[in-house]
């Protein structure tokens, strides 16, 4: 896939690798020698912001459409593709920005079998008012005359729309139709590819050398060290920092899980040490930037204790499980990178240098899981919800205290296993229970007045935790949950529940 600068380049790949293709990802403004080189067995050009009128705006050597190998054009790759190949394109001065319906002429092979009216997702200013010689015109829609067209001959297509995006109806078969009926590629790509291949990446790259991770009891820095062990076996060490703002039974559980995969790994109990820095502290980012800090503190520690005997200019690998999500920059990326901050670690060698091991940058979570199951990880590891890095930390309201905390820890327990009582643990994104410490309220219990802490539910269903929705709960579970916690936690005698969505609201309450 050439990007052209698109909003959804990761995304694109993604559902490449859905219709089981391999892909890669190289910027525009490779040369179309480089393109060909890797041997493609199709190219997609992609969406870009820019107007192909634009000055500047990046442009694609014709000597791609001669090439002999078929072509994909989606938005501005699509009309890309008009202008070289003899098409029309104008700035009608019509725009068309989210959901459109398309009405199909002729559906050819990219659109077959789709119902004649659909809604896709469109996102553009100017418009192919005239298809290139040799291809049929497919759709239309009220204001853009070409909206989809094919040439079968020279196994080219492109539609205006975004057919990668969920609510780009029937999105995927386009896709698909192209790949499979169009450029004939075959459908191959698994996630046990991506497992050989991280695999054989990491060799690569870590040689001969040691490498380090940081878990933190969830699913993607389990998964990521998971493929290093693989790669490197026993020369990865991983540690473990309980910060002592876990949940219940969370460091034990993780130990468990992870000492039955993990050939080696180092906990370390730092729960005095994070306390004693949050005192007093109530602002939410000062408590995140502590923890934060406090954190590199102490795995930094434990690196000096891990490689104390490192040689003088040995690179250290750091493993970390970053995903697409997290990585601001489009086009993936190169995957790695030197984190200069790290040199004069206390106890290191001043020329140690560190080098990140990012197995996962180009993955979504979903796709994260299904390695990890293919790497045959414990579906309890595979399957947690998301949780922050800073823990139960940014879930009080107020300063954290160890006493706040294991009141927080037991309504948070009983929620969380009502909740999966319930079945609902794979539908609901993340529950987290926040206690409003600072807030105190007047209840009745056993004849007697109380004065005690609120807490608040928030359930949500999400897919990246990048927008989230408030998850309806049924009445009985929530009921269960709010009758449990205020008879058995004996500070608080409220629970209510979040029903914002995200935006506005964030998940986390800090
Ligand atoms: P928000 O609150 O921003 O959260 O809607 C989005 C997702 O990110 C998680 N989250 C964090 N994860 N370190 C993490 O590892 C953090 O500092 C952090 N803050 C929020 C949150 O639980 C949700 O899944």
């Amino acid at each position: 896939m050439v990007d052209f600068g698109a909003q959804y380049a990761q995304l694109i790949a993604r559902r490449v690798r859905e219709a089981r293709v391999y892909s890669e990802i190289v910027p525009h403004g490779t040369s179309v020698e480089a393109i060909l080189e890797r041997k493609p067995a199709a190219i997609i050009l992609s969406g870009g912001p820019s107007s192909v009128y634009a000055e500047g705006a990046p442009g694609i050597d014709p000597a791609l459409f001669t090439s002999g190998v078929p072509v994909f054009g989606m938005c501005y790759g699509f009309q890309l593709m008009a202008q070289g190949l003899g098409g029309q394109v104008a700035s009608t001065g019509t725009r068309e920005y989210g959901r459109t319906p398309v009405t199909i002429s002729q559906p050819g092979t990219l659109l077959a079998e789709m119902p004649a009216q659909h809604n896709v997702w469109m996102s553009h200013g100017d418009t192919v008012t005239q298809a290139p010689s040799g291809f049929s015109v497919l759709a239309s829609t009220e204001v853009t005359p070409v909206a989809a067209f094919e040439d079968l001959e020279r196994r080219m297509a492109g539609v205006q729309w975004h057919p990668e995006v969920l609510h780009s109806e029937h999105g995927q078969n386009v896709l698909e139709h192209f790949l499979h009926d169009i450029a004939g590629c075959r459908q191959t790509w698994t996630m046990l590819n991506v497992v050989e291949e991280q695999v054989e990446k990491i060799r690569e790259q870590v040689g001969e050398g040691r490498a380090i991770c940081a878990l933190s009891g969830g699913v993607d820095s389990a998964v990521a060290a998971a493929l290093v062990q693989r790669a490197i076996g026993d020369r990865l060490t991983c540690v473990y920092v309980d910060h002592g703002m876990m949940r219940l039974g969370e460091t034990e559980q993780v130990r468990r899980d992870f000492e039955e995969v993990f050939d080696s790994l180092d906990v370390v109990d730092a729960e005095e040490q994070f306390l004693t820095a949050l005192a007093g502290v109530t602002e939410p980012e000062t408590k995140r930037k502590i923890i934060g800090h406090e954190f590199i503190r102490t795995f930094e520690a434990a690196e000096v204790r891990v490689f104390g005997d490192a040689q003088q200019g040995e690179t250290v690998f750091l493993v970390q499980g970053t995903l697409y999500p997290d990585v601001v920059e489009s086009g993936g990326g190169a995957g790695t990178s030197t984190i200069k901050s790290h040199h004069n670690v206390g106890g290191l060698p001043d020329d140690l240098n560190f080098e990140l091991v990012e197995p996962l940058r180009a993955l979504f979570k979903d796709e994260v899981r299904a390695v990890g199951e293919q790497l045959g990880l414990p579906e309890r590891m595979v399957w947690r919800q998301p949780f922050p890095g800073p823990g139960l930390g940014i879930r009080i309201i107020g300063e954290v205290t160890k006493e706040r905390l294991d009141m927080l820890r037991q309504a948070d327990a009983i929620a969380r296993e009502e909740l999966t009582k319930s079945g609902l643990d794979r539908e609901i994104w993340q529950m987290p229970v926040v206690l409003l410490a600072d807030v105190r309220s007047v209840g009745v219990q056993g004849d007697g007045r109380t004065y005690g802490h609120p807490v608040v539910l928030r359930p949500v269903t999400s897919e990246d935790a990048m927008t989230a929705d408030w998850a309806r709960l049924p009445y009985e579970v929530m009921e269960k949950i709010s009758t449990r916690i205020t008879n058995e936690v004996a500070e608080i005698n409220r629970v209510t529940i979040d029903i914002t969505s995200k935006p506005p609201g964030t998940i986390e309450w800090e």
